[in-house]
């Protein structure tokens, strides 16, 4: 078995790989790896050990894991506007969560570095015409044209500009007041006034606002009291292009060990997840919490050999299993890798991504997820885990804070016909503010009922 020894952050290079770019110019991507590796990291170790205790607590059953974000960030989305807009619906999410759902809740953003894509056919053809696929702004540009598809490594530059212009907005957020509780009725977005869920999220934040009242005439303040004025966000995305990973993976000076720092917490896709592969290989040897996709064809042998070589220590928070079997295959494959994962005392977070298994072509062309789809494989997630007797952790999300129209369904019904209106994204259909607002108030009543429902099941003392 490989040991920590034989590990260094380039050893993945001398294993076979998948989705990573073959660059024309060699001389150019050494240019650019070099220059990046001079860089300062994005996230320091410390906020990396900092959330893996608080996924720990989550693996141990207190708390709920939100992740969300973009499929894939893109340069020409970037500003100001999209990134305030994504963290106010996260924090309105994470708010109806942690009221009505009664529970801590962990807010990690698909942000600020989640730029490459793995695709399943390397080439894309239109017509006559056959070209490389896109694979997300850090490798190449979205056009259809030659010059556009080649991959080009400055563009890795540009991405790191970007991740750290976004991460240091959403810092800014996150503690300068924003997110400051005060505030919860004006995160309400603009264009969203009369939906249901906005109605509803206006409830809450009455009620809130209520207990703030009460909590100052008690004498605790927003201005006393930080976990009222500001709060905590965290960044993932998939470390997919692992010479970039590898630019930044640097030791950290206070325990001694290496992190990767272009963000606090990296996941595996389901398409590079092969055991003797590159991508493993980079992942088990940095610190940092690990996510790894779990689709259909991962068996429970497979996933047991996963969490040996990512987790040889069984450390809680360290691994995040992220599955995504789509509505109707969730009830053949969660029950066995659970059973699986508990017969061997595995210590996991187990979040649902209710996405990248419901994605249909509709009759227009467009590729979309029908909100049904998604909300049952949520519910499944959770009756699994409710006959299991296991946590169900978290939820990880393709969203927008923009009023897009890619997604079908939800209570504001978008159509089919309606798709070509705000169809923006650059690879997967995303949940816009309302749909992933209405889901956030559907995942916290079922938390709120399992918890009901235990504590009823709870025996009790014997009145004396
Ligand atoms: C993604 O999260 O955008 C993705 C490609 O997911 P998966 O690896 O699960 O297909
Ligand atoms: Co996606």
């Amino acid at each position: 078995m490989a040991t920590k020894a034989d590990w260094s952050p380039d050893s993945w290079r001398s294993r076979p790989y998948v989705q990573i770019p073959d660059y024309p110019d060699q001389k150019a991507l050494e240019a650019a790896e070099t220059k990046l590796a001079t860089f300062p990291p994005l996230v320091f170790a410390g906020e990396a050990r900092q959330l893996k205790r608080k996924l720990a607590a989550v693996a141990g059953g207190e708390g709920f894991l939100l992740q969300g974000g973009d499929c894939a960030e893109s340069f020409a989305e970037h500003g100001p506007n999209n990134i305030r807009d994504f963290f106010r619906v996260l924090l309105q999410m994470a708010v109806v969560l942690t009221f009505a759902g009664g529970c801590p809740v962990v807010k990690l953003g698909r942000v600020a570095g989640q730029f490459a894509k793995p695709r399943s056919s390397s080439f894309e053809v239109k017509g006559d015409i056959e070209l490389p696929s896109y694979r997300g702004d850090i490798v190449n540009e979205i056009e259809f044209t030659e010059d556009a598809r080649m991959p080009d490594p400055r563009r890795q530059i540009e991405a790191y500009r970007q991740s750290a212009a976004t991460l240091n907005l959403l810092r800014a957020l996150a503690q300068g007041g924003y997110a400051n509780l005060d505030h919860v009725h004006q995160w309400n977005l603009g264009f969203l006034k009369d939906g249901p869920a906005v109605k509803h999220y206006e409830e809450i934040a009455d009620r809130i606002s209520e207990c703030l009242n009460f909590m100052r005439a008690c004498g605790l303040t927003p201005q006393n009291t930080p976990q009222l004025r500001m709060t905590e966000i965290f960044t993932s995305h998939e470390a997919l292009l692992l010479g970039y990973e590898e630019a930044f993976t640097r030791v950290d000076s206070t325990s001694g060990d290496w992190y990767a720092t272009t963000g606090h917490f990296l996941w595996i896709g389901d398409r590079t997840r092969q055991l003797d592969h590159g991508h493993i290989e980079f992942a088990r040897g940095v610190k940092n919490p690990i996510g790894v996709k779990c689709g259909p064809s991962l068996g429970s042998d497979e996933l047991l050999q996963l969490i040996d070589i990512l987790n040889p220590e069984n450390e809680p928070g360290r691994l995040t299993l992220i599955c995504r079997y789509g509505a109707e295959n969730a009830g053949k494959h969660l029950p066995a890798m659970i059973q699986a994962v508990e017969r061997e005392g595995k210590s996991v977070v187990w979040s649902c991504d209710p996405m990248h298994g419901n994605t249909i072509k509709a009759a227009t062309g467009y590729k979309t997820r029908p909100f049904d789809l998604i909300l049952r494989e949520v519910e499944s997630f959770f009756d699994i885990h409710r006959a299991e007797g296991t946590h169900p952790g978290g939820i990880h999300l393709e969203m927008t804070g923009q009023n897009v129209t890619e997604c079908i369904g939800g209570a504001r019904e978008v159509t089919e016909t309606d798709l070509s209106a705000r169809y923006h994204t650059h690879c997967d259909p995303r949940l816009n503010s309302d749909q992933a607002l209405e889901l956030a108030f559907l995942i916290a009543g079922r938390l709120k009922k399992d918890r009901d429902a235990m504590e009823t099941s709870r025996p009790r003392l014997a009145a004396s």
